[in-house]
């Protein structure tokens, strides 16, 4: 028997477009489960699948301290799980199309057993398609929720679960902060940390403006609470997350800005401080002076070009020029002569030229990134860019798209090649997947190592000799 289907709320890009002057609501109040949903959860097993970015491993992060919370056990193996969570990207078509298949697939686990309940979350379900889809396609999903409303999990999964229903709640606000939500990290060496949520930039490609509502950043109290926690646990690095986190700040204090907190975080002596995304509009002086000046905040920069033609740059609105990022980098570089910098490009924007693609090889051959991940423009519905009539064919944005990434091999290779025979410092997170007798770290600027090394170096930040560079990492030995 089909279950009946509650729409309490589907998404609306219009209303997730708004933005208000409206304070942002800082909620601390603790989560509400059910006495009911606890007794029926009682060591049941739950599985969480996380796709997209950072925003999304945190999310599923607290989630999973939700669960727990409620009585669920987590599991890293679907088949034996009473609750599947898929947490989604709605990046690119490539990240919806993995989840389509994927809840395809499940639908044999709920012929199987259909006690299961299989619920949806993320960015892709922020936007009114998709889910249209899902109601109308797939039946074996029970629950729907979006990124504003992780917090009401259990209230939802007691609906879902006591009246036998179908569930679809998504809201599309500007969005509150939810402080105090358990959270069970995936890591107890490293730890991501939600310094603001949303974005206010709207570049005219992009999705995630209207997916994760306004930008919003934590108090700088809670912010450092937290960081300070973890120091006590004995973690060894964290990375302030946010979509552009040099604009920390600006919708909260006068004169607090992202370099204060930075400076502010690697004074709780954690011994690796990251931070990304760093957008390149606004990288302050002030932020380039705490940088260099603290020993703990890893010389490891990620700064998204997405094109070096100015017509497209412009076109994007990403509100920079090839100059200005140019000139950005070669600031790093002087500051830090071991800097490492990595990028985001994007080919085939709408009607981009050979001339403009060119412009973007030429910058990559200027920047010598360590590293770059490289994408095809996907049409994002909803989204400014989406609406221009495009005349350039899908084998031209392939055929770019492979001469981007030679280029962006070849100097990536060169850098790493660099670290043959020389001495580094890496942070010691695991065992290798393709071998339990390797041991695997990064380096303080991003680097893959895979090494043979001593057991008891896990979760310490020790010396391994380099002997060889591949493609994507470096291999050799432990020599402290
Ligand atoms: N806030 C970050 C980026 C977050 S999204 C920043 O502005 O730098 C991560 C990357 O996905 C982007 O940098 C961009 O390169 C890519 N991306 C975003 N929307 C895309 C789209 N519609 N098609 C292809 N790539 C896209
Ligand atoms: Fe997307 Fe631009 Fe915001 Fe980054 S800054 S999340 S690319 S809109
Ligand atoms: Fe994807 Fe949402 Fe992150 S769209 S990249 S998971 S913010």
């Amino acid at each position: 028997m089909k279950k009946p289907l509650i729409q309490k709320s589907e998404p609306n890009l219009d209303l997730a477009f708004k933005r208000s002057k409206t304070p942002t609501k800082i909620d601390y109040d603790s989560i509400i489960i059910s006495d009911r949903l606890k007794s029926y959860a009682n060591h049941k097993k739950a599985f969480i699948r996380t796709y997209g970015c950072q925003a999304n491993v945190v999310d599923s992060e607290n989630m999973q301290g939700i669960l727990q919370e409620i009585g669920y056990e987590l599991t890293e193996d679907y088949n034996e799980a009473s609750l599947i969570i898929l947490n989604t990207c709605a990046v690119r078509e490539n990240a919806e199309d993995k989840v389509f298949g994927e809840v395809g697939s499940m639908k044999r686990l709920k012929d199987k057993n259909p006690s299961l309940i299989i619920a949806l979350s993320g960015c892709m379900m922020q936007e009114p398609s998709i889910v249209k889809k899902i109601e109308r396609v797939y039946p074996q999903v029970d629950l729907v929720f979006g990124t504003h409303n992780i917090a009401s999990l259990p209230t939802l999964l007691d609906e879902v679960i006591f009246s036998k229903c179908r569930i679809v709640e998504v809201y599309s606000k500007e969005g509150e902060i939810k402080e105090n939500l358990p959270i069970v990290r995936s890591s107890k060496i490293k730890a991501f940390v939600n310094i603001q949520y949303g974005c206010d930039k709207f570049c005219t490609y992009c999705i995630v403006p209207y997916t994760r509502g306004k930008q919003r950043s934590r108090l700088k109290e809670d912010i450092i609470k937290e960081c300070q926690d973890l120091v006590n646990q004995g973690y060894k690095e964290i990375t302030l997350l946010g979509q552009n986190v040099n604009s920390y700040g600006k919708d909260l204090y006068d004169d607090y800005t992202f370099a204060s907190l930075l400076e502010d975080v690697a004074k709780t002596n954690i011994p690796r401080l990251r931070f990304t995304t760093s957008h390149p509009w606004d990288f302050s002086d002030e932020m380039f002076k705490v940088i260099s000046s603290y020993k703990n905040i890893c010389h490891y920069i990620h700064l998204p070009l997405q094109s070096g033609s100015n017509d497209i740059l412009r076109r994007m609105g990403r509100r920079y020029t090839l100059e200005d990022y140019k000139k950005l980098v070669v600031r790093l570089r002087e500051l830090m002569n071991d800097v490492a910098i990595s990028t985001d490009i994007i080919v085939g924007f709408p009607n981009e030229t050979e001339e403009d693609f060119l412009k973007t090889l030429e910058c990559v051959e200027f920047c010598k990134y360590d590293s770059a991940f490289t994408f095809i423009y996907s049409p994002r519905e909803g989204t400014p860019a989406a609406k221009i009539e495009d005349h350039v064919s899908m084998e031209v944005k392939h055929d770019r798209f492979n001469r981007l990434v030679e280029t962006v091999n070849k100097y990536s290779q060169e850098k790493y090649k660099q670290f043959e025979g020389k001495i580094v410092e890496v942070l010691v997170e695991g065992y290798s997947k393709k071998d339990e007798s390797i041991l695997t770290g990064y380096t303080t600027d991003m680097k893959l190592v895979n090494f043979k090394g001593d057991e008891s170096s896990l979760g310490k930040i020790i010396k391994v000799k380099i002997d060889k560079a591949h493609l994507y990492y470096l291999s050799g030995e432990q020599v402290s």
